[in-house]
């Protein structure tokens, strides 16, 4: 049995409608089809995950050792060390411009995914709806079914820029939030500042609240700006929930720290449920999460300049090799087109991409996963050696 399948749910007897159809994160499902391959020998190169290739920095990695040496390693409060809480109040007023009460309006949780699943675990009741803007990072919609509610998918147009117009016609009663990520996993595309403003202004005026993941608001280009949600509006920082995490900015994915801040009644409800569901995060991780946010930050202009580079060198090799690709302003994928490929390929983007892991061995994500189609998401946190190979791969592919 494949590790794509041992942990498919689908057929075990006695699983709960809710998981029965959860499909699991189809990235990780991709990354787990990659790694089986190359256990079996194969040269596969991995554009899979969103994850960069640095290392956490040498004075994060200190002050785990510090945490430890000094035997900060028992239960924490549920909802995060105030230490934590506070280095997040102030990085949000520094680099964001809001200020948050760090004991009230603030949670540290596992990783942004947790923070994301339990925003909408407060909530969302039975059938309460939640405005995705398509393509969008599966986990979002997945969550939103998981927590119970109905995810209502928002195509946007060939840009992929969400305008809150495109967001009329689909507000009912039952709406409760709008999912804003800028810059957007898996497009790269980052809003303009405008319409952020435009759509958090439109979700007040229709009493929803904004889901504003901003994983990616240091991963910027050729002069793109983030706009945080809670800026820019009188009164919005009542109406969004800002979900954040070191993951990506410090290098950190494995240390599992993310946070949410947000209106006091959601945050402490959110702190409840992590009494009762993991209860702190990593003490370690925690004291690690300080020492990213607080300590210098050359580290991370030093790896988005890595990025930037890669990102030119990468988009300009796969319009070489006839791919329509968008050049990205944003977080650290290409999203290029597979359509009228002159490699005869099925437009089918999960055919497309097992084709290229099977035939070329590159493993990236199908547009498919990302509820669109036509389009491939290709990770270019990968060293400049392994792009320059997918390209040499790519241009001989399919001829
Ligand atoms: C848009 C977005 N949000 C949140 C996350 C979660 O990051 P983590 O749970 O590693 O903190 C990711 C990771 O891929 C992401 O792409």
């Amino acid at each position: 049995m494949s590790e794509t399948t041992s942990f498919h749910p689908r057929t075990a007897p006695g699983l709960s409608e809710r998981l029965r159809t959860m499909a699991p994160s189809p990235t990780i499902a991709a990354s787990a089809r990659a790694r089986a391959l190359a256990r079996e020998g194969k040269p596969v190169l991995e554009l899979t995950v969103g994850e960069p290739d640095f290392e956490t920095p040498d004075h994060v990695r200190e002050a785990a050792h510090r945490a430890i040496r000094d035997g900060k390693t028992r239960y924490t409060p549920s909802g995060g060390i105030p230490e934590l809480k506070a280095a997040v109040a102030r990085k949000l007023h520094r680099e964001n411009g809001v200020e948050y009460d760090p004991t009230t309006e603030v949670c540290i949780c596992n990783g942004g995914k947790q923070a994301l699943f339990n925003v909408m675990v407060a909530l969302l009741n039975p059938g309460d709806e939640v405005l995705v803007p398509v393509p969008t990072w599966a986990t979002f919609s997945d969550q939103v079914a998981l927590a119970g509610g109905t995810p209502v998918h928002v195509p946007l147009g060939p840009d992929h820029r969400l305008r809150a117009a495109d967001l009329e016609g689909h507000v009912t009663a039952r709406t409760k939030a709008v999912i804003v990520n800028s810059p957007s996993n898996p497009t790269g595309v980052v809003m303009d500042p405008a319409e952020v403003v435009a759509v958090t202004r439109f979700a007040m005026a229709h009493g929803i609240y904004v889901v504003a993941d901003d994983t990616y608001e240091h991963f910027l280009y050729d002069g793109a700006a983030h706009q945080f949600a809670a800026a820019g509006t009188e009164g919005a920082r009542d109406w969004v929930l800002a979900v954040n995490t070191v993951s990506k900015t410090y290098a950190m994915t494995g240390w599992r720290i993310g946070y949410v801040a947000g209106p006091k009644a959601i945050i402490k409800a959110i702190d409840a449920l992590m009494t009762q569901t993991t209860s702190n995060p990593s003490s370690i991780a925690q004291w690690a999460a300080v020492e990213a946010l607080d300590g210098p930050q050359d580290c991370v202009r030093t790896m988005v300049a890595e990025f930037d580079a890669r990102r030119r060198m990468f988009v300009a090799g796969l319009r070489a090799t006839g791919y329509a690709c968008p050049m990205p302003e944003g977080a650290f994928y290409a999203y290029p087109r597979i359509a009228n490929r002159p490699d005869g390929s099925p437009g089918d983007s999960d055919t497309y991409a097992m084709r290229l892991l099977n035939e070329a061995h590159v493993s990236c994500v199908a547009g498919k996963a990302f509820f669109d189609e036509g389009s491939l998401r290709m990770s270019y946190a990968a060293s400049r050696a392994v792009l320059d190979e997918v390209l040499a791969r790519l241009a001989t592919f399919g001829h």
